[in-house]
């Protein structure tokens, strides 16, 4: 993670933030930014040409994270939060020091939220291949508490099932049964959703874990934080009106409003455009 210089400190800024997932999942940071942030503009990035970022090598991961990263800086942002679990888990470490906009991904800010939650001290994380193989989770959660037990499963059906309209069904629930079973056998109290496009699976999670179990909404996390070092970076907008979104994707635009507004929880408001993003 990069941070802005200190001489920063007392300047408004209504430049935008700029977010970006893998897909569709990162609309779940943006809406937590939204809610929190409502006066902030935001240029969303979706690369839905490459989707799935999950089961690709740690090599081609970092490859498109520069890319996604190159497009929005070709905007005037002023920071730039990776929606994107694996995003965070597989590439941030390796290009953190490239860039001289500030950077944050979800793993730290779900892992401290995670880490608070906890009464037990066993937490189950949930994310892609990707996100799980690079062990990030148990090395973030083992630094802040090492007595804490990580108990974790790759979910590599759930995004397919959920950028395809699936969250709510019998499919859903079969398949999530069997990703938490060794969640539920090791009693964790509390789970990561790992992946941003999980919030959307937290009903049919919630209703095998029980209510007792805290699930942390990553993206959210992400957005809270974001909030708390731009504020700190004195980097806030003073805009009195609602901020806007601009929306790129890197495939059709044909969908994406209807899908994209169940992730935001909300109708989309805002342009949407098609981007070539193996240009940047
Ligand atoms: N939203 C991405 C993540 O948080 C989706 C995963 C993928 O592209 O495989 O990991």
């Amino acid at each position: 993670m990069t941070f802005s210089s200190p001489e920063r400190c007392d300047i408004l800024d209504n430049r935008p933030i700029g977010i970006f997932d893998s897909g569709l999942g990162g609309l779940t940071c943006v809406r937590e930014v939204m809610k929190i942030m409502p006066d902030e503009d935001i240029i969303y990035f979706g690369d839905t040409g490459r989707v799935p970022y999950g089961s690709r090598s740690s090599a081609t991961i970092v490859k498109y994270v520069r890319q996604d990263i190159n497009f929005l800086r070709s905007f005037d942002i002023k920071f730039i939060i990776i929606a994107c679990g694996t995003a965070s888990a597989a590439a941030l470490p390796h290009i953190t020091t490239e860039y001289d906009t500030d950077i944050i991904g979800v793993v730290d800010a779900a892992s401290k939220r995670a880490v608070k939650a906890t009464r037990n001290g066993r937490i189950g994380v949930l994310g892609t291949r990707g996100t799980i193989n690079s062990g990030k989770y148990v090395e973030k959660i083992g630094k802040l508490n090492p007595d804490f037990e990580v108990v974790s499963n790759a979910c590599p059906m759930f995004v397919p099932i959920v950028e395809n309209g699936y969250a709510d069904s019998e499919v859903a629930d079969i398949l999530a049964k069997e990703y938490l079973e060794r969640l539920v056998e090791r009693q964790v109290d509390t789970i990561i959703l790992g992946c941003t496009h999980y919030p959307l699976l937290r009903n049919t999670i919630q209703k095998i874990v029980g209510n007792d179990v805290t699930l942390i909404d990553s993206g959210a996390a992400a957005a809270q934080d974001a909030k708390d070092i731009i504020t700190r970076h004195g980097l806030r907008s003073d805009r009195k009106s609602t901020g806007r979104a601009k929306y790129y994707v890197s495939d059709t635009i044909h969908g994406f409003e209807e899908l994209g507004s169940l992730f935001l929880s909300k109708k989309i408001d805002g342009d949407v455009a098609k981007i070539d993003i193996e240009k940047y």
